[in-house]
Order: C-alpha cells, then structure tokens, then sequence
C-alpha cells in the first residue's frame, strides 16, 4: 500500500529546516526496534524510504519523528529530506490515532458528489478538524485523496473499512456506531 499524498506540493525548505531543529533524538525500546527493523529490511533496495516509513506505521501505527535521525543517517539523506517525504504523505501520522480513524475522501469526483457536506458534518459530529484526534482518544479525522472508489463517491474509511455512496444520514448512522464502540 502506498501511503496517499496530501495533495499538495511539497512543504518549503524554511518549513523543513524549522522542524527540523525540533526533531527528538529519543526513542522508546519499542521505537528503535521497530526502526531498526525496517532499516534492516530495506535499507539495500532503491527507494528505501517509504518502505520503511510503511513498515514503522505498520509497527507503531505511526511515525515518530524521533525515528528521522536514524533513517537519515541509514540511508545518507538529510533529516530534511526525511522530514519532507513524512509531511507530503497524511498517512504517515507522527503521533498514535485514535482508537478509530476515520478517513473522508476530499478528492474530485467525491467533492461533487458531496464531500464538502460530508466533511463538515464529520466535523461537527467528531468535534474535530482534519488531522486531529479527539481528546477523550475515541476517534481521529484525516482527509484521503482518493480511495479509488470514485464510482460510488462519495467516499469515507472507518477503520480502514471503505463505504461508498455516503449520504448524510448514512454518515450519521456510522458515526452512531462508532460512538457505541467507544463508551
Ligand atoms: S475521488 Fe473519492 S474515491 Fe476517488
């Protein structure tokens, strides 16, 4: 799977530089393992970046950003280079979701058939923006550029489960059960 990009250009080097100064060099047991492990596996093939990046999201569910000196230095780029490949892609999450992610398409074909509404609605009912978690850690919101499914736009993940042709009281529905889960 290849992590969707977030649809815009990629973040300006002053942008990087700045979070770069900010980059941890702590990690967890949990965190160097996973690292090191995706470092072994891939660090010999071309493109090695985001195979990695997938391997420590698969491992921790997300990508810490104390794990870029270590992938910098394993694969001779900059922290910034690390740091930019991380912010151009939604799906490489530097902190832990929610205990469900929900994933609403903003790409064409879904925002003509609705996504806008859609999203605010979501919005309103999460008490979330795009890219945030609840405080209670009950649900996360990220937009997805396209969950090929344009044929039943509009289009939403929850958990990874894909629902097509989703109307407003469809949304509701789902959101119900997903505050049932998390009582
Ligand atoms: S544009 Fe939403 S699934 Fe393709």
């Amino acid at each position: 799977m290849h992590a969707p990009a977030r649809g815009g250009s990629m973040p300006c080097h002053a942008c990087v530089r700045d979070e770069v100064s900010a980059v941890s060099e702590s990690m967890s047991p949990a965190m160097s393992g996973a690292v090191q492990a995706a470092i072994a596996a891939h660090r010999d093939r071309p493109g090695a970046l985001l195979p990695m990046l997938h391997d420590i999201l698969a491992a921790l569910g997300h990508v810490p950003r104390a794990c870029v000196p270590a992938l910098a230095d394993a694969l001779n780029l900059s922290r910034a280079e690390v740091l930019g490949v991380m912010s151009f892609y939604h799906d490489f999450r530097e902190h832990p979701p929610g205990r469900h992610v929900v994933k609403l398409c903003r790409a064409e074909a879904c925002k003509s058939m609705g996504a806008d509404a859609l999203a605010e609605r979501t919005r309103a009912r999460l008490g979330i923006d795009f890219g945030q978690t609840r405080a209670d850690g009950a649900a996360t919101l990220e937009p997805v550029y396209c969950l090929g499914n344009c044929a039943c736009a509009p289009a939403l993940t929850i958990d990874g489960r894909l629902h097509g042709r989703v109307t407003p009281t469809r949304l509701d529905a789902l959101l119900d059960e997903l505050d049932g889960d998390s009582r």
